[in-house]
Formats: structure tokens, sequence, C-alpha cells
């Protein structure tokens, strides 16, 4: 196969065809995207002029909103019913998107993608409403920590939240990856750590085999570009998956224990799960052991890329214009591996970490996306004659676009915190 890194791959590939060229070519995708090219971030002085758009797009009756959370709803259960309010905010009320996810600037014709909400089975998941989530969030902080489809979600908030107010730029360092905004008038600190693998990675060879890199990961080593600032955090949402089908050489205790399609003699290749799952164990025992962190941790669960008709690199697209029903599609091959790597590594650390009062949450919206297959930028996250490597991305989520139920999702587990009826288990839905 074309972007396999090595000899034995192609074993493991003739083995779960479906499930490698999904990922790995997910992860391809997550790549290519250039990380220096820049996406518009505005300062404070450019805020000024949104001033009057921000009232005539904040609507009163969210205000009023019925909150009628059942306490036993499992919301990662459900379905996308039509909602002709959608979306609630636009590439030109927010300047918080990724020019990459500005699929409307890149001519996506298509509108009925922004009509839908998720409707949990037994349950109403209410609208976002920015007013409610800042009062919650006051004097408090929240990050972000993972890769692009993190940041995907942070700005998506960033524009929920641009109804109401929005932040000044913060940053104490001038690396992008490593972004801080303030909400001054509540006291709201938000920030994004850049970590695709969550632990300590090297990357040894910008190429590698399939021009994806070569990374050393060292599984059992937290990274320490977020390990070393949590505890400052009020909340953190981690993530990542999406880096773990490129080719890797896999350390434990600084031991070479084997690799990912790396193409090493004498070197044992060994699932991208095997990576992944201790990866995630690593980021939870972290928190578990840190004696400072106070915060909640939310795991966000894997969101599936749905590449359709051929691999990302020849011809695989998403060009579907409406969500699945839940008949429609079932999780399967790495994305169900990599999801129940995330709950059980989950449930084993929520369990550990009752004992010394650590909060564990799972932010399970991986059912909800494995549903919007239309979503995706596809071919709308550039120019159509740009000279740029992009293959159709169906990795990443159009803003506005169904990643914004992400914060639906995040208000409704908050309340549950300050209702302090939140030892719920989530199942998935299999
Ligand atoms: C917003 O999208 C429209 C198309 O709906 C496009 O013409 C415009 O250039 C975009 N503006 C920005 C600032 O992205
Ligand atoms: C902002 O919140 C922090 C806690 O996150 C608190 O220590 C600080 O006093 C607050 N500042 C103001 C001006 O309220
Ligand atoms: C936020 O912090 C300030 C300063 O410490 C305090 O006066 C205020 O009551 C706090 N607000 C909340 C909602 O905790
Ligand atoms: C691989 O292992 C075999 C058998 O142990 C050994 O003969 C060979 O030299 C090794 N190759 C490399 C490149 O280390
Ligand atoms: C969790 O942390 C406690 C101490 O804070 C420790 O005793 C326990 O072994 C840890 N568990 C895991 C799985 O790391
Ligand atoms: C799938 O479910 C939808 C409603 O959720 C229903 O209208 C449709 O008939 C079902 N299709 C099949 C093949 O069962």
């Amino acid at each position: 196969m074309e972007f396999s890194c090595g000899k034995n791959t192609n074993n493991v590939a003739q083995r779960t065809p479906k499930i490698f060229i999904l990922l790995a070519i997910t992860l391809i995708i997550l790549g290519i995207i250039p990380l220096h090219h820049t996406f518009k971030w505005y300062h404070a002085t450019n805020l000024a002029n949104h001033e009057s758009e921000k009232s005539s797009t904040y609507h009163v009756e969210d205000m009023e909103i019925k909150i009628m959370d059942d306490e036993t709803c499992d919301i990662s259960i459900g379905e996308w019913i039509p909602n002709p309010d959608g979306p609630y905010y636009t590439n030109t009320t927010c300047w918080a998107i990724h020019e990459h996810q500005n699929c409307m600037k890149y001519g996506r014709p298509d509108t009925g993608f922004l009509k839908w909400r998720w409707k949990p089975k037994e349950c109403e998941l209410p609208i976002f409403n920015p007013y409610q989530f800042l009062d919650m969030m006051r004097n408090k902080s929240l990050a972000f920590v993972g890769d692009s489809v993190g940041r995907n979600q942070m700005q998506s908030l960033i524009c929920l939240l641009s109804r109401a107010v929005y932040p000044i730029d913060a940053s104490t360092s001038p690396d992008e990856n490593f972004k801080r905004w303030k909400y001054v008038d509540y006291n709201f600190t938000l920030a994004t750590y850049w970590s695709p693998f969550l632990i300590k990675m090297k990357e040894v060879n910008v190429d590698g085999p399939t021009k994806t890199g070569l990374f050393n990961l060292y599984l059992d080593e937290a990274d320490e570009k977020w390990a070393n600032q949590i505890e400052e955090f009020d909340y953190v949402i981690f993530n990542g998956g999406h880096w773990f089908s490129r080719c890797s050489v896999y350390y434990e205790n600084n031991q070479l224990v084997g690799c990912r399609y790396c193409g090493l003699p004498n070197v044992t290749d060994l699932p991208s799960a095997y990576g992944y799952q201790r990866a995630i164990r690593t980021v939870l025992r972290t928190i578990n052991n840190s004696e400072n962190f106070k915060g909640i941790i939310f795991l966000r669960t894997f969101a599936p890329s749905h590449f359709e008709g051929g691999e990302w690199n020849n011809g695989g697209n998403c060009v579907r214009r409406r969500p699945f029903t839940n008949n429609e599609t079932s999780l399967e091959g790495l994305n169900l591996e990599l999801y129940t790597i995330q709950v059980e590594e989950f449930k084993a650390a929520e369990n550990e970490g009752k004992k010394k009062g650590k909060r564990f949450r799972l932010l399970d919206t991986t059912q909800a996306m494995l549903l919007r297959p239309d979503g995706h930028p596809s071919k709308y996250g550039h120019w159509q004659n740009e000279n740029v490597v992009l293959y159709n991305d169906c990795v990443h989520w159009c803003l506005p676009g169904p990643i914004d139920s992400w914060s639906d999702f995040l208000l409704h587990m908050l309340k549950f915190e300050g209702r302090g009826s939140h030892e719920k288990p989530q199942f998935m839905n299999q």
C-alpha cells in the first residue's frame, strides 16, 4: 500500500484494510494541514467592531431554555433531529474560525448540515447558552489538550461564546499552538496545548517512510508541555487518537518495545491500539498522581472520520449531505477499538480517582459524530485552485457545524457537576 511505512505493514494492512486506510489517512490529513498555516487570531483591538453584532445575534429566548436534564439520561446515545434555529454564528460574526474549517468561505454550497441538533434518546439536550456557560466559568480556567480536532472544538466554543462576548489574547508565548484567551468580564481563562500524542515524543524524521513523520513515543511519560502546567486549571479536556496511526517507535521505561509501521529490522510491529492504550493510561495516571490538581478532567472520546469511495489520497471523500440515522451505520474497526480503549481506561481511572477525590469525566461524543458524515470540510477547506497539498478533509469539522454540539454536551455535564450528581456510567451504544 502506498502509505505503508515499511515492509511489515502489508500484513497488517491485509488484516485490517479498512481500518488502516481510515486511520492512516486521517492522521495524515491532520499532518498535512500545516501548523504554520496561520489562522486568524485577532487581538483585542479588532474586537470593538463586533460589538454591534453581539446584540443582534443573541436571542433572548435562550435565557429561558428549560433545564430538563434527567439525571439518568445518557446523552451519548440519540439521534440528530431538525433544528431550524441553527446555526448560532457565522463566518462573519465569528473571527476564530480556522481557515481550513471555514467551509462557507470556500464555497460549500449547502447549509442543511447546519440545521440539526443532538437529541439524546431519553431526554432533551439544551442548545448551548453562552451566558449560562460564562456565568458558571467565573474565576475559572479551562484547557484543551490534544490534536487539531481539540483545537477545532475550542474554536467552536469561542464562536458560540462570541454571541455574548469576545476574549482578549492573553497568550504567554508567541506559539500559535499554545494560545491563551481571557474573558475579562468573567475572569475566565481558556487555553490550548498542542500535544497530538499526549505523551512525550520526539520527531526523529520529518518525512519518515510515508512522509508523515517518524516519531519516537515514550508511552509511559506524559508530555511535559501540559503536564507541568495542568495544575493551574479547573477543567481540562483531553483528546487524541488520530495521530497514533503514524509511523512510530515505541519506548517504555526508556527501552525500545516495538513500533508501528516503522519498517526497522528486528523491531516488533505492534498495533496502533497498543500505543494508544498506554498513552491514555499515562495521561490518566499522571492526573491521578498529581497532588495539586484539584480540577475536573474530561476525556473527549474519539470522533470518527468519514472517507468514502477511496482512501484519503486517491479520491476518498465525504459528500453526504445529511446525518445518518442509527440504523445506517455502526462503530467498527479501529474507531471501535480506540473508543473502547478510552472507555475502559476511563473507567479504571475513574474508580481509582474516586479514592483520592479526583474527578474524571467522559465527554462521549463518538456516536453523535459517527452519525455526521455531512459535517466535514471535504474540499471546502481552501480555494479550489489554491496551490496547497490538501486532500479532502473528512477528519475535521466545518465551523459552524456539528462540532458545536460538543459545547451542548459540555455545558450539560457542567450543570451536573453543579448539582453534585454525576456518578453516572456512560456506556457505548452498541
Ligand atoms: C463568509 O462566507 C461567505 C460565503 O457564505 C464568503 O463570501 C465570505 O468571504 C466569508 N467571509 C469570511 C470573513 O470568511
Ligand atoms: C480571578 O480568578 C482567580 C481564580 O481563578 C482568582 O484567584 C482571582 O482573584 C480572580 N481575579 C479577579 C479580579 O476576580
Ligand atoms: C471571583 O473572585 C473575586 C476575587 O477573588 C471574588 O470577589 C468573587 O466573589 C469571585 N466570584 C465568584 C463567582 O466566585
Ligand atoms: C536481526 O536478528 C537476527 C537474529 O537474532 C540477527 O542475526 C540479525 O543480525 C539482526 N539484524 C539486525 C539488523 O540487527
Ligand atoms: C493513584 O494515585 C494514588 C496516590 O495519589 C496512588 O496510590 C495510586 O497507586 C494511583 N493509581 C494509579 C493507577 O496510578
Ligand atoms: C432507520 O430508522 C429510521 C428512523 O430512525 C426509519 O425511518 C428507517 O425506516 C429505518 N431504516 C431501516 C432500513 O430500518
